[in-house]
């Protein structure tokens, strides 16, 4: 089974009590979101495979090391994932981004695809998905089915706030995915949104409602 992290670092749950908070406004929302994503992308990237190599550094040679292995990619599930993707670029300049674009059907509350669009090479990357809600697992594992259908087979998933039943629901269908959380919240409520939550992200990061 992919483990389960959950980054209780005091520095991103001090950005969550803001996050969380209904009076915090769309552009303070927006700049946490990323600040956020940051944090957890230096936590989600620490297992990344390093090499020796030399170099000369203005009196001596040095032997440092630099990222190996597998190119990475980020992507984003719309809308609110890509709230995340610009502080992880930061960090990762050369990794792609490739989107996936999902809403949940307001009834049914099951995501419906609108949009896809992936590097050429993903098959050969090491992908994180990004997402900040978790709330049924739908999306995410309909954007991880769709990765699978394009032959990707190293997938992390990164999502700011999840709830039991959306990591139960990732695992039973994506045993093999690792998941990195910034809080594990109480439930889902009967309209499927995460309690206590922060709310609807795509909307708060963009202002819709
Ligand atoms: C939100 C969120 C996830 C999804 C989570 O997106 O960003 O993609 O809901 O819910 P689930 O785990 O039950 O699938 P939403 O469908 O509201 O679309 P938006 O980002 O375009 O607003
Ligand atoms: N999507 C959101 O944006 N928030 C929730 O609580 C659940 C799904």
């Amino acid at each position: 089974m992919g483990t389960v992290h959950v980054l209780n670092h005091p520095l991103i749950q001090h950005k969550l009590a803001i996050l969380r908070n209904k009076n915090t406004g769309v552009k303070e929302f927006r700049e946490l979101i990323g600040e956020i994503s940051a944090l957890m992308c230096y936590e989600a990237t620490r297992n990344l495979p390093t090499e020796e190599v030399q170099i000369e550094t203005p009196v001596a040679t040095a032997t440092v090391h630099v990222l190996s292995g597998k190119k990475l990619a980020i992507v984003p599930v719309l809308r609110a994932g890509l709230g995340m993707v610009d502080t992880m670029i930061d960090l990762i300049p050369s990794a792609k981004v490739g989107h996936i674009g999902l809403y949940r059907d307001p009834e049914t509350h099951k995501p419906v695809e609108y949009y896809c669009k992936l590097p050429d090479d993903i098959a050969n990357r090491q992908v994180y998905v990004v997402d900040p809600m978790l709330a049924t697992g739908g999306s995410a594992v309909a954007a991880i089915d769709f990765l699978k259908d394009h032959g990707c087979r190293n997938i992390i998933l990164m999502n700011v706030i999840g709830c039991p039943e959306g990591i139960q629901a990732v695992q039973e269908a994506h045993p093999d995915v690792e998941m990195y959380l910034a809080a594990v919240d109480e439930r889902l409520n009967e309209h499927a949104y995460i309690i206590p939550g922060l709310g609807d992200a795509g909307d708060r990061i963009f202002g819709t409602k």
